[in-house]
């Protein structure tokens, strides 16, 4: 059979013999109900939409690959990083976090740095930050922190009280708050800024022994940020800054890249590290843990449909191959059931179908059917467990590796409630220069806040942290620190 490709057809492949006039009744109309071409065009335009994502709507993705430069294989099983110069394909979205889909890229905001690795053992998502910490530590405060992220359920508005009301009432938050309102907040581009997976993950290597694992991606762009004044100029002028940015680099061939690194913890000392090694509101010390090069990350092409590979892109915490496993950390325990059940709702039941999801090698089991299954849907194979014809088998080299829990079930918190040193070790890391922008993004966005208690509560979370810090914020407020501090 000969196609003519030029030929435009309707959705079910007949050609269309006119795409600019309706069928209607002589020149004036009715529209005549029979013209079906019109009917398909119309229905399909109205469902062209999918919900955004509830967090992370906004965002740019690139293809790329992987390259291993360090051997980590004593450390992890993994096969793709099992040897230097291995390569895998990689697919990568980042993203600002509270903006809706059309917002503005250059806002005062956490990035996304979600990682796909198409690896030979399936699909491993790295779904991480530009920051090494976050607001939280226990997955049950996340709705009704990103509530306060998101627009009053009045006004439609954002609102400064809620945020600072909850960041106040929450100061395991102020960590990742000061790095926010650090020059950090703001990113020149997206290749200018590192990655960090955050959590702490479990590596198993071949002989079964297991460490305890933390991410960092460093752009070898070079840290560069954006100053206030100006990313408010182009947040009016060109919201679509960062994602032009990210695009026509790769399109010029300035292709971006991170090293990455890896710090690990032998199992162990996460019964004796002087904080909670699994609190995703700290930073292990380099000093004690030091950085290992893992690989290099190239992003070297562009999607060729935004649709198809970015907002159809589906990453998952809980998407991990042989080698690497989940840490006990309260957050990344909520975050391996909240992504695929979002993903059910936003793409569908068989998102992991569509190509940008799909794993680059085999996928046999005996999941069937669902709304849009397609390609052979497992043709005539079996489709049931245990069975006698000869089915995919399981591979038990390939258990999570076995580990102990204790404790009584309760709903506790973290044993470890020192939430000021390490925001305060910032702090005093910065220059003067540093400090004055810092003190100034804070207050300028403390000030619409509504109830003095509130600035009050937080003020004296930044005194905590450093005597002079919280002394500068309640003065640029016109305020005093609370004296029973
Ligand atoms: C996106 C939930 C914490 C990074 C999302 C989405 C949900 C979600 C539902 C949208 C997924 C989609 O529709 O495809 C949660 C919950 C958290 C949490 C319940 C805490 C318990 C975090 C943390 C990080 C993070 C700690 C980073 C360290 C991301 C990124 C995306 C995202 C990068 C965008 C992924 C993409 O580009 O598609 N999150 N999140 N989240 N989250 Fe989280």
């Amino acid at each position: 059979m000969t196609y003519d490709n030029s030929r435009l057809t309707t959705s079910w492949g007949a050609p269309v013999g006119d795409n600019q006039h309706s069928m209607t009744a002589g020149s004036r109309g009715p529209a005549l109900i029979q013209d079906v071409h019109l009917l398909e065009k119309l229905a399909h335009f109205n469902r062209e939409r999918i919900p955004e994502r509830v967090v992370h709507a906004k965002g740019a993705g690139a293809h790329g690959y992987f390259e291993v430069t360090g051997d980590v294989s004593s450390y992890t099983k993994a096969a793709f990083l099992s040897q230097t110069g291995k390569r895998t394909p990689m697919f990568i979205r980042f993203s600002t976090v509270a903006g809706e889909l059309g917002s503005a890229d250059t806002i005062r905001d956490p990035r996304g740095f979600a990682v796909k690795f198409y690896t030979e053992e399936g699909n491993y998502d790295l779904v991480g930050n530009n920051t090494p910490v976050f607001f939280i530590r226990d997955a049950i405060k996340f709705p009704d922190f990103i509530h306060t992220q998101k627009r009053h359920p009045q006004t439609h508005l954002k609102n400064p009280t809620a945020v600072w009301d909850f960041w106040s009432h929450s100061p395991e938050s102020l960590h990742q708050v000061s790095i926010l309102m650090s020059d950090r907040g703001i990113p020149a581009t997206l290749r200018h800024m590192h990655g960090f997976g955050s959590h702490t993950f479990k590596w198993v290597n071949a002989e079964g022994n297991a460490v305890w694992v933390k991410y960092h991606f460093k752009t070898e762009q070079g840290v560069k940020n954006m100053d206030v004044d100006v990313a408010a100029k182009i947040a009016g002028e060109h919201p679509d800054y960062h994602t032009e940015d990210l695009f026509n680099a790769i399109a010029n061939g300035d292709y971006p890249s991170w090293k990455l690194y890896v710090q690990i913890m032998p199992l162990e000392d996460a019964n004796t590290y002087r904080f909670d090694p699994f609190d995703v509101t700290k930073v292990w010390s380099q000093k004690d843990y030091p950085l290992i090069e893992v690989g290099r990350m190239v992003l070297d092409r562009n999607p060729e449909n935004y649709f198809a590979e970015v907002e159809q892109a589906t990453f998952s915490p809980g998407s991990f191959v042989p080698g690497i496993e989940a840490s006990p950390d309260k957050m990344l325990q909520g975050r391996l059931f909240a992504y695929s059940d979002a993903h059910r709702y936003r793409v569908g039941p068989n998102h992991n179908q569509l190509p940008i999801n799909r794993p680059q090698c085999p996928v046999h089991n005996h999941q069937r059917d669902g709304a849009m299954a397609y390609g052979d849907n497992g043709g005539a194979s079996v489709y049931y467990e245990p069975n006698s014809f000869g089915g995919p088998k399981e591979s038990p080299e390939h258990r999570t590796a076995p580990f102990e829990v204790s404790g009584q079930a309760d709903s506790v918190a973290y044993d470890h409630d020192d939430h000021y040193t390490q925001p305060g070790d910032l702090y005093r890391l910065l220059s003067e220069d540093e400090r004055a922008r810092l003190v100034r993004n804070i207050v300028d966005s403390m000030r619409p806040v509504e109830l003095v208690d509130i600035k009050l509560r937080q003020i004296g979370h930044f005194y905590k942290a450093d005597h002079e810090f919280g002394t500068r914020i309640a003065e640029g407020l016109g305020l005093t620190v609370p004296s029973e501090l």
